[in-house]
């Protein structure tokens, strides 16, 4: 009778490390995305189900030396060792440790939450792990276009502008068919943890529209302008207005200047023919007569 009841449990020490070397910790083999300020779920699941209340579970980062994200242990939460940034925002939901189910609540997601994440499950007998990567995403502000000028050939100068993004974030302009227009000078600046965008472009097409758009991977912000030749008349128009005003100027200088001359030319004629003697004033006369003749 003992001896029978030491082989049977024998076999079912044997049975149960057989099926518990049968059940894994599975994850998620594509990356998790959150939006920074948003809650999300870690998925952490031992397949097929089995309790872990009475199991260690442990979440950390591997990308980060100090990393405990979150212990659980001997069946309560133990935090004291957890990395600064992580402090309130973790949450393992016990009743569905009963089920197996060992995913990690983390709130009001962090630029800096993003990185590899493990989670590791440990009985007595048994233990296994996932690991999940963690992206993070931070939408930043609409782009605002701002026309900064015309340049000397008429082409209207373009500035866009978004800040807040995270990761950095592709600005591409496009024109009013979709096609993409290679921007002037780019610039990006990060500030701790957001970055932001800087494009110029000069337009010369008349009549359209200008799309700057600021991209993360599932985000898109778009500002939109659309130009009338009417600007370009303008520019045009004063460029006109301009060059005929100097074109004015310089036939008034012109005709100024001509009857100047014309004055002190009449002038010199008067006083060289009060100064001539009574047989050099008859010349001028008859030639008076010769010139009106023809006419
Ligand atoms: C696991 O638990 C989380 C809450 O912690 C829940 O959101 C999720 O749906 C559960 N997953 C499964 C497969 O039950
Ligand atoms: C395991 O999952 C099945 C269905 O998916 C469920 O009916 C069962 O209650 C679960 N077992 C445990 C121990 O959570």
């Amino acid at each position: 009778m003992k001896f029978a009841s030491l082989i049977l449990l024998i076999l079912g020490g044997i049975i149960d490390s057989l099926s518990a070397e049968r059940n894994e910790v599975v994850g998620s083999a594509d990356s998790v995305f959150a939006f920074a300020g948003e809650d999300v779920i870690l998925p952490c699941l031992v397949k097929p189900n089995i309790s872990v209340v009475d199991m260690k579970v442990e979440w950390f980062r591997l990308d980060q030396e100090y990393s405990v994200v979150h212990l659980y242990e001997d069946h309560v939460d133990r935090n004291t060792e957890q990395i600064q940034s992580y402090k309130g925002r973790t949450e393992l939901n016990h009743q569905q440790l009963q089920t197996g189910n060992a995913s990690l609540r983390l709130s009001a997601v962090k630029v800096s939450d993003e990185g590899r994440y493990k989670c590791f499950i440990q009985s007595s007998s048994w233990s296994d792990d996932t690991t999940i990567d963690f992206k993070v995403e931070a939408v930043g502000n609409p782009p605002v276009i701002t026309v900064d000028g015309f340049d000397r050939s008429g082409g209207l100068h373009l500035l866009c502008e978004s800040e807040g993004w995270y990761p950095e974030p592709d600005l591409e302009w496009l024109d009013s068919k979709g096609v993409r227009l290679s921007p002037e000078s780019t610039e990006t600046q990060r500030n701790t943890d957001r970055f932001s965008v800087k494009h110029t472009f000069t337009v010369h097409q008349r009549d359209g529209k200008i799309h700057c758009r600021v991209r993360v991977r599932h985000h898109m912000l778009e500002a939109l302008i659309s130009s009338t030749s009417n600007m370009y008349l303008y520019w045009r128009t004063s460029v006109i207005v301009i060059s005929v005003v100097i074109v004015i100027a310089g036939i008034l200088i012109s005709v100024a200047v001509f009857k100047y001359r014309e004055h002190r030319r009449l002038q010199h004629e008067n006083s060289r023919m009060k100064s001539g003697n009574q047989s050099t004033r008859r010349k001028p006369r008859r030639t008076r007569e010769e010139q009106a003749s023809p006419h």
